[in-house]
């Protein structure tokens, strides 16, 4: 907290404190002139008032929250953040220090993990899959060095090859109904929101239980996707090929998928489409149009699209280009978390692993 409002606080909370002890104790002291039938004098509407003490039981309730809230200055970071930093503590990093909301919020984040670790320990073990520990290791290592490193792009190989490692592992866990259960609560929590509770996605996010991948529907290519994440890079085309090139190009990738819209289509844009897309569009989509999982080119022949096969949407996508964006998880929930969630998404494939 910045010191302005740290300083706010501590005025407010320890003044308020002052103000209300001192009002009590002055009241408890003042001793008022009273008239001879024992009343103040004041008089309204035909009631007098007396002066009595304040009963004892009220008393000993205020003064034991006064007392008590004493004992919160003593326990908590009350008094400006560096003046007195409390006498409680939690433990983070296997180290004791002072309690702040951030700190107990690590201290639990990481008594939670340690949890998670064993159980996940134990999963492995039933899967026959102990061997990604060391793999995990590395893998663990390498991220780390490639969060401080000046050339993130030199440790990426590195990461990769551990990535691959890690996939047969993956493949042990895909079959194993605890690591799937696991999988499926983190599939939830983390991914549902943009590929839907039933992984089948929507416009823009894919399809995760069909057998149509962009980046290939192996073990490590699933792995990769989660760890590392990717960005679809759909170049627009509008400033190349003008709107009557992104017309006919757009109409010769309906006739690639078959129409199945059932559109009446211009033949001579077809043809005139289909000489643009050899010379600009194969080097991603293939010669057969039928994609690249290294690039993430999605197959343009079959009948799953991505952000949808109609005339008008497929002209917008290559007019001014798409990139989707699927963020990457290792550094947010760690490579147990992103190998439970591979092989969750493996399971769901329709071409499990054998
Ligand atoms: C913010 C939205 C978002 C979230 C959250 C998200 N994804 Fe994605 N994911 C995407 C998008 C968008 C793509 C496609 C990227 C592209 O267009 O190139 C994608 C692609 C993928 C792919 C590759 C699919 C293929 O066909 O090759 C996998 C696997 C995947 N996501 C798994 C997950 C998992 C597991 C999680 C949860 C940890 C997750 N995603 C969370 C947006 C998201
Ligand atoms: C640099 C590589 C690259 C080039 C060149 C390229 N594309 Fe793409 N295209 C992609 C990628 C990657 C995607 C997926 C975008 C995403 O995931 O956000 C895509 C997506 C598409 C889609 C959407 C498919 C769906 O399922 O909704 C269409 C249509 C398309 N491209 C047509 C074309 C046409 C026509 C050309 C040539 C004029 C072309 N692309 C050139 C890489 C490329």
């Amino acid at each position: 907290m910045s010191f302005f409002w740290s300083s706010w606080i501590t005025v407010l909370s320890l003044g308020c404190w002052l103000f209300i002890f001192g009002v009590l104790m002055w009241t408890l002291k003042s001793k008022p002139v009273l008239e001879e039938d024992g009343t103040t004098g004041h008089e309204y509407d035909g009631i007098r008032e007396y002066d009595k003490p304040l009963p004892k039981w009220w008393l000993v309730i205020f003064f034991g929250t006064m007392i008590w809230g004493l004992g919160y200055f003593v326990l908590f970071p009350s008094i400006q953040p560096d003046s007195w930093k409390g006498i409680t503590t939690v433990e983070v990093d296997g180290e004791q220090v002072p309690w702040t909301s951030e700190n107990e919020l690590n201290s639990q984040l990481q008594a939670n993990n340690k949890v998670f670790i064993e159980s996940f320990e134990g999963i492995l073990a039933t899967a026959g899959a102990e061997g990604a520990v060391p793999v995990l290791a590395k893998l663990n290592a390498l991220d780390a060095e490639q969060r401080t490193s000046e050339k993130p792009a030199d440790v990426q190989s590195k990461i990769d090859e551990q990535l691959k490692a890690l996939a047969p592992f993956v493949d042990k866990l895909a079959n194993d109904p605890e690591a799937q259960k696991v999988g499926n609560r983190l599939f939830l929590q983390n991914c549902a929101l943009c590929h839907g509770s039933n992984a089948k996605g929507s416009l823009g996010y894919p399809d995760l239980t069909d057998n149509d991948w962009l980046y290939g529907g192996e073990a490590d290519n699933i792995l990769t996707s989660i760890h590392n994440g990717r960005v679809g890079a759909m170049p627009e085309q509008q400033g190349v090929l003008g709107e009557s090139g992104v017309r006919a190009v757009a109409e010769y990738v309906l006739s690639l998928s078959g129409n199945q819209n059932g559109y009446e289509l211009n033949q001579e844009q077809v043809n005139q489409g289909k000489t643009i897309f050899d010379t600009t569009c194969t080097m991603c989509h293939g010669q057969d149009g039928k994609g690249m999982q290294a690039v993430g080119a999605p197959n343009l022949t079959d009948d799953i699209w991505l952000f949808g096969g109609d005339r008008e949407t497929i002209q917008t996508t290559v007019r001014h280009g798409r990139s989707g964006v699927m963020p990457e998880w290792a550094t947010k929930l760690g490579n147990e978390r992103v190998m439970l969630l591979a092989a969750y998404v493996r399971s769901l494939s329709q071409n499990p692993a054998e």
